[in-house]
């Protein structure tokens, strides 16, 4: 209390920094600017540095640039969950032409080639992002064990899961970096698109207050991600969704829930669950604070 007042008249005389009395960050879910499903969270630290997850496809490129560039064109952190072109395709675009885009340090869990080789339609992009990261220089930090904890002014953030290279089963999604970010005012847990197996492995290996939070990604873009047992047991109250209404709805063109999607079924074990607040990258830019 006392503390309070005196933060309170250090900050009316002027004293402080708006952000010393309240530390902590601002998240943004970014919409998909194509038609393709797209994981991006820009990050905004009460100080204004600024971290990247992931950042969506090729075509959400020039939406990205612009928000960065409104946020100082400095990133400090970004984190590549795994090498899906959906994840890291705008990524791949600004290390080719950063076009004035500062990055601090690129944070990602190395697959091996042997997962790589599970799809090889998709490793010739993976292959193309490690190729431009190889070339731009840029400092990269590779997370081969989990449990690492980081601060960035008022955001905190700890490494709950990487890659584990023995994975060969969906290989890719079950390589995703998992995150958990929090301030004093909320929790996040970031699961980019891990699998089934991932999930499994999450809740053998982390504590479950480290599970549960205020705000949960949705594995996957809310389909054929982690299992109902994972949502079951983790305890949340808001979801984000890094959906495009196509995938919300399994609608790609006949009807509600007439596609090959299992977004609807997701969205049954939340209203279950009695969760009510969803934020939808399909409805827009989502702003948490
Ligand atoms: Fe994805």
């Amino acid at each position: 209390m006392l503390r309070k007042l005196f933060l309170s008249l250090l900050l009316a005389a002027g004293c402080l920094p708006l952000s010393a009395a309240r530390p902590g960050f601002t998240l943004w879910q970014l919409p998909p600017q194509g038609p393709s499903q797209m994981n991006s969270y820009v990050i905004r630290t009460d100080a204004g540095r600024v971290a990247v997850i992931d950042g969506g496809t090729a075509a959400d490129a020039p939406y990205l640039r612009g928000f960065l560039a409104a946020l100082g064109n400095r990133v400090e952190w970004w984190f590549v969950t795994h090498p899906h072109v959906d994840h890291m395709g705008a990524l791949t675009e600004i290390l080719r032409s950063p076009g004035g885009i500062e990055i601090g340090t690129v944070w990602q869990s190395p697959m091996s080639d042997a997962q790589l080789d599970t799809d090889l339609n998709r490793r010739k992009p993976a292959d193309a992002y490690l190729e431009a990261l190889a070339a731009s220089g840029l400092h990269v930090e590779n997370l081969t064990e989990p449990g690492r904890e980081m601060r960035l002014d008022g955001l905190h953030l700890k490494v709950l899961q990487v890659n584990d290279t023995a994975t060969l089963v969906n290989a890719y999604n079950n390589a995703s970096i998992v995150l958990r970010l929090w301030d004093k005012r909320k929790s996040l847990l970031m699961l980019g698109d891990t699998g089934e197996e991932s999930g499994d492995r999450l809740l053998r290996s982390v504590p479950r207050e480290e599970l549960d939070c205020d705000y949960i990604q949705m594995a996957h873009h809310g389909q054929m991600g982690v299992r109902e047992e994972f949502y079951r047991t983790v305890r949340f109250r808001a979801c984000l969704w890094p959906t495009p209404l196509w995938v919300w709805n399994n609608d790609v063109g006949e009807g509600y829930d007439t596609a090959w999607m299992k977004t609807p079924e997701t969205r049954r074990w939340m209203d279950e669950k009695g969760i009510t607040e969803h934020h939808c990258a399909w409805q827009g830019l989502v702003k948490i604070e």
